[in-house]
């Protein structure tokens, strides 16, 4: 996974077996129910949450969803369609380039941005990216989505406006972008080790309609089956503070399958850098002490780029 170079150049070739060191024995085992039998990740309706007569009903709809799952789809979302598709079709476009072009893009020691399977951050840095434009447009129209997600979080959660916007406006936004090639034994490999999102929240484009996206809930891996046109959300580590553990993240992992590539593209909501993060002081009182360390983002962040991409790991620290 940390490899997307070789990974994709090999996968040009006709593979028959997986290379052994891409081979993850301690993987636990796929799910084994048919898709259909399992219960759906739910929708949220942001056009019925913000001016709808169900207004109430679909922010406790948020609510529970945020609490039980960590996860829902967002329908109707305000993201322009025309910025979604150009920002697939120059990722689709970019993944086609042979390999020389896209070196030119990438990562430098100490660089958080380009070509290789890594994180950018498109406020702070220069992004040398092949169309910078697309994916500029994209980053703002997710960023005002965020912020609505957030203040609708802040009231369902009843935390002071004020401490929400605090938290989380002007925040580190991080970009990823996943690419997966087919794989010959796809039961053999990970795309992507089980992890849950360092974030506060996370929002996921898969961008060419292929499938691979599954979420643990109660021990059990459930595949995702993503709308036409929603995003994905998942409850980051972050939230899950300052939520004082009344949401909790939600733990994913990419899969792949022997057919087709897939890619996918996160962006990720953090608190800026220089906000001691922890529980929310407005939801604390002598009922609810807190559950989590308080930490400046900044140290938090060294944590998350220390760690290993493996289940809760960072959240279990902060205990
Ligand atoms: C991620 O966890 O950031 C990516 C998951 C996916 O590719 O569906
Ligand atoms: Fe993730």
């Amino acid at each position: 996974e940390n490899n997307t170079i070789s990974l994709q150049e090999l996968s040009k070739e006709p593979l028959l077996a997986v290379p052994s060191h891409y081979i993850q024995l301690d993987q636990e085992s796929p799910c084994s129910s048919p898709s259909h039998l399992m219960p759906a990740i739910p929708i949220v309706d942001m056009e019925s949450m913000t001016l709808g007569q169900a207004k109430d009903f679909e922010l406790q709809k948020l609510h529970s969803s945020c609490k039980e799952w960590g996860v829902f789809q967002v329908v109707n979302h305000g993201v322009s369609s025309s910025v979604v598709e150009k920002l697939k079709y120059e990722i689709e476009e970019f993944y086609k380039l042979p390999l020389e072009e896209k070196m030119r893009y990438k990562l430098r020691p100490g660089d958080v941005e380009g070509y290789g399977q890594t994180i950018a951050n498109l406020t702070d840095q220069k992004i040398d990216w092949a169309d910078r434009e697309a994916m500029e447009a994209y980053f703002k129209e997710t960023q005002k989505l965020a912020m609505v997600l957030f203040k609708l979080i802040g009231q369902a959660l009843e935390i002071d406006k004020r401490e929400m916007e605090d938290m989380f406006e002007d925040g580190l936004q991080l970009v990823r972008m996943n690419y997966y090639p087919p794989c010959p034994q796809p039961e053999l490999v990970v795309g992507l080790r089980p992890h849950s999102d360092a974030s506060g929240l996370s929002i996921l484009l898969q961008v060419n309609g292929v499938e691979g996206l599954q979420v643990k809930k109660n021990g059990v891996w459930i595949p995702v089956n993503i709308l036409p046109n929603a995003f994905v959300l998942h409850i980051g580590d972050v939230m899950e503070i300052f939520s004082n553990g009344i949401y909790k993240s939600i733990v994913h992992r990419a899969t792949v399958n022997s057919v087709k590539e897939r890619i996918s593209i996160g962006m990720f909501f953090n608190p800026k850098l220089e906000v001691e993060i922890g529980p929310a002081t407005s939801l604390i009182n002598e009922k609810n002490p807190p559950q989590y360390k308080r930490m400046p983002m900044e140290q938090y962040v060294k944590y998350f780029f220390a760690r290993k991409l493996q289940s809760k790991t960072i959240i279990d620290q902060m205990r």
